[in-house]
């Protein structure tokens, strides 16, 4: 889970995340350097006003010049004129740079989401990402455009409007100065408060984003169950949560900037008091206290500022945080990493004393899978049963290394899979899983993206004819229609018909389906399995089946219990010989102290299972 709040935010300091944006801000620098010295200059020229202010006062003024007069106001409008010109030119200078680094950022986010093990995504709310994707990157945007620049402006014109008025007259300039203590002071004691505040709202936004995502995700199921209440109730809940915190910033923020457009102000009253009694006593020039004024007033915007713009930073620096803990997490382990190639020795796909305990698993359970032995051969189908949950979806996901085995081996004709590269690995290996996942794309680009690049209309027909997906030709435009998120719904039947096109299409020398067949009527898992098996014949496959038809259409099968093959050899042999699977097979009720297998039963007592209703409407009516 991510990290919460409290612990993120000790020890952790907002400069230290904000440097490790620099690889991404270097490519820009120049123009970022070049726009916050524009900003400067536009600043100092807002502080040559008062000056001008003073030699008018003081000189045309006082000595009724009206052509001085005329002259001192044209300055000042040039003066006004080059700053607002400055400032523009500013804006433009950033706009481009920024949206390039909030780009390459999302774009190297998005890679390492790719990269990362399944083990990460099991771990992490999909929302979290999404919110860090987006919400967090957009507010490192405006903080590289807005606060990072006018840090450095603001602080530069204080310090330079601070050398003038000092240089006007030391004692107002102290006056002026004397709140500057406790202003740092309750800068530093905010900066920590909304550190931990803003790196709470970031993450409860996060949340609520989950929340959303899930709801739209599973809009069947809330809505069947009729749950769209305690949905509701959910979402209220947490979004009336955030909305505290996000009320406690505003509250923070609202102390800190009270202090610091109170304490200023009250300092420039007395300045100003102080300074009127210094002219009618004729120690202060009536130019000298107009110019003072004037520089403490054009002060006040930089000062003002300064609260909102840590906050800013705050944010930026929490969003920082949030993006590198998914850059920082590792990927998959590196090709090749473990150990040469063994030699070959025999081919198939084999599982060597294969050991799997899932990363998030506490330690004193039992591993999922415990020294699982097994050797398909070349061109040879097994079938894996077991009761549910004994580990079937976990050991096929070893073969494609979806996940890491813990201990003991895999091999793909005597090589070891971590001996290979993942991309040869996966060209070798394809895959169909229980819940048959389309993209929003049509439905001929999700079935090719089984194949390698390159094949076309000839394997894709093939592939639709072995899973007998010729449904998919009667769709309103053919292949071409588009489905998944965006596109038509399919029913639970065709889309898995769809995936296994997708499993069969690229010609894999070796083929792992979990459960592939579930979702449709036996007419029809009777004619894919006519097709597969010609599929089969040459390609060593891993199936995972739960009813006996699908079991039959391997050539042979092995019975997978307490994370253990326990036994191997052809359905009718096992039928006799073992009384487990003799139970898994006969869809008794359960009297053992195994598992019901549910979709045994369903396969033999309900053979009318009609292919338009949905795997998901069935787990419900379950
Ligand atoms: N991502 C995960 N993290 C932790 N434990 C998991 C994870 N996925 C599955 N498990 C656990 O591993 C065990 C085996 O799960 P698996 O999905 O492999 O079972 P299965 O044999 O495929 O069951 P079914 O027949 O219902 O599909 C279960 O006890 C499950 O709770
Ligand atoms: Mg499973």
């Amino acid at each position: 889970m991510p990290r919460t709040p409290e612990t993120a935010s000790r020890d952790r300091s907002a400069v230290r995340s904000l440097l490790r944006l620099w690889p991404y801000v270097r490519p820009v620098r120049t123009r970022l350097f070049t726009a916050a010295f524009v900003a400067v200059l536009a600043s100092c020229t807002g502080l040559v006003i008062p000056l001008v202010l003073k030699w008018m006062v003081d000189g045309p003024v006082a000595d009724r010049d009206t052509t001085g007069v005329w002259l001192g106001a044209l300055c000042l409008l040039l003066l006004g004129f080059a700053e607002a010109l400055l400032f523009g030119l500013r804006r433009w200078l950033v706009a481009r740079p920024l949206s390039h680094v909030e780009a390459e950022m999302r774009t190297d986010l998005y890679a390492r989401l790719q990269r990362l093990p399944v083990a990460f995504h099991d771990r992490w709310a999909s929302g979290q990402l999404l919110s860090r994707a987006t919400a967090d990157l957009g507010l490192l945007r405006m903080f590289l455009a807005f606060p990072l620049t006018f840090l450095l402006v603001n602080s530069v014109t204080i310090l330079l409007g601070v050398v003038i008025m000092l240089l006007q007259d030391w004692r107002l300039g102290l006056v002026i100065l004397g709140p500057a203590v406790p202003v740092v002071v309750m800068c530093v004691y905010f900066e920590n408060r909304y550190a931990v505040v803003a790196r709470r709202a970031q993450d409860q936004a996060g949340d609520l984003t989950t929340v959303v995502e899930e709801s739209v995700l599973g809009i069947r199921i809330i809505k069947g169950f009729g749950r769209h209440r305690s949905q509701a109730r959910a979402f209220r809940e947490l979004s009336s949560t955030l909305r505290g915190t996000e009320l406690r910033k505003a509250r923070l923020l609202a102390t800190i900037w009270a202090v610091i457009v109170t304490l200023p102000e009250v300092a420039i009253g007395a300045a100003l008091v102080l300074g009127s009694v210094r002219v009618a006593d004729g120690e202060l020039s009536a130019g000298t206290l107009v110019a003072f004024l004037s520089t403490a007033l054009a002060l006040r915007w930089p000062v003002d500022s300064i609260g909102f713009l840590l906050a800013m930073s705050q944010e930026a620096a929490t969003a920082t945080e949030r993006y590198f803990e998914v850059m920082d997490e590792p990927p998959e382990e590196p090709d090749g990493d473990r150990g040469g190639r063994a030699p070959v020795v025999d081919g198939g796909l084999r599982f060597d004393g294969v050991t799997f305990r899932y990363p998030d698993a506490s330690p004193d359970s039992p591993p999922t899978l415990d020294g699982v032995d097994l050797h398909i051969r070349p061109g040879e189908s097994m079938a894996l049963v077991g009761a549910t949950g004994s580990g079937k979806t976990t050991l096929t996901a070893l073969v494609p290394r979806l996940h890491e085995v813990t201990a003991g081996r895999i091999t793909l004709d005597g090589e070891d899979i971590t001996a290979l590269s993942r991309e040869e690995l996966r060209s070798r290996v394809a895959v169909a899983f229980e819940e048959p996942t389309l993209f929003s794309a049509s439905v001929g680009e999700n079935v090719l993206m089984g194949a390698a690049d390159g094949a076309g209309a000839v394997e894709l027909e093939r592939a639709l004819d072995v899973a007998q997906a010729d449904f998919a030709h009667a769709l309103p435009q053919g292949v071409e229609t588009q489905v998944g998120e965006q596109g038509l719904s399919l029913s639970g039947g065709q889309r898995q018909r769809l995936a296994l096109a997708r499993a069969v299409v690229g010609r894999p020398r070796f083929l792992v389906l979990d459960d592939p067949l579930s979702a449709l009527d036996v007419h029809t898992e009777a004619a894919v399995e006519a097709a597969l098996r010609q599929v089969l014949a040459d390609t060593t496959a891993l199936i995972v089946a739960h009813r006996p038809s699908t079991v039959l259409l391997a050539d042979r099968v092995a019975l997978l219990s307490d994370g253990r093959v326990t036994a191997v050899g052809t359905h009718h042999e096992l039928l006799r010989s073992n009384a487990e699977y003799a139970h898994l097979m006969s869809g008794e009720p359960s009297v053992s102290r195994f598992e019901s297998p549910l979709r045994t039963t369903y396969g033999s007592t309900h053979g009318t299972t009609f292919e338009t209703r949905s795997g998901e409407q069935e787990a419900d009516r379950r």
